[in-house]
């Protein structure tokens, strides 16, 4: 795909996402790896209403070169990219039920939903860390979500929401969304002790088929 039309599918995603409220306000931020550099979402935009002209576009070293000053977030975005070098698309979102998560004390911090259905686990795979709290926009997030996302495709964020990776910018948007998903079930069936899957089942989906 081109760069013209990776712009066009990163506002139209952020649109879906902004019109079915996984994010409201100017809350969430969306970037895409590109040949030369990085498509991200400027900071103060509403993912509702983003123009694919004012994108704004960094280069390889994540320095800003052109559209709109780039998210204060800039270096979530860094740290999944250098961690994972199979990431093409990062995907921050304040979505209702994943953010709800992300604030409970009791939480586990490495796993905190569990594994209730096969898209989840498909999508975000056997691990979710969550990452202290720190204040949005503050750098030294970078080092403690570059360790976490070594062996995670995507984190929680301790009362503020989910940071996703996909390894195409449509594959990150549906992983957020079955986050998202899966927090809502997690939470509906809180205070009850539904069947999850087994070990060898979540193996089975983690696991690619020859
Ligand atoms: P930006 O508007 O700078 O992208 O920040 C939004 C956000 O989601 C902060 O967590």
């Amino acid at each position: 795909m081109n760069e013209s039309d990776t712009r066009i599918l990163l506002c139209t995603l952020a649109a879906s996402l902004f019109a079915r409220g996984f994010s409201v306000g100017s809350a969430g931020n969306i970037s895409v790896r590109l040949p030369d550099g990085y498509l991200m979402t400027p900071t103060n935009s509403s993912l509702g209403r983003l123009d694919p002209t004012g994108l704004s576009k960094l280069d390889m070293a994540f320095r800003h070169v052109g559209g709109d000053k780039p998210s204060k977030e800039v270096f979530m975005h860094r740290a999944f990219y250098r961690a994972r070098p199979d990431a093409g698309a990062v995907v921050h979102l304040h979505s209702t039920h994943a953010t709800a998560v992300s604030c409970l004390p009791d939480a586990d911090p490495v796993n905190p939903i569990p594994p209730l259905t096969p898209y989840f686990v498909m999508r975000i795979g056997r691990r979710l860390p969550v990452i202290p709290y720190f204040r949005p926009g503050d750098p030294d997030m970078e080092p403690a979500i570059l360790t976490a996302a070594q062996d995670a495709s995507a984190v929680l964020l301790a009362n503020h929401g989910p940071v996703v990776s996909g390894g195409t910018l449509t594959g990150a948007v549906y992983a957020a969304e079955e986050l998202e998903e899966a927090a809502r079930l997690f939470l509906l069936l809180r205070g009850q002790s539904p069947r999850v899957l087994t070990g060898s089942q979540v193996a089975d989906l983690t696991t690619e088929r020859g």
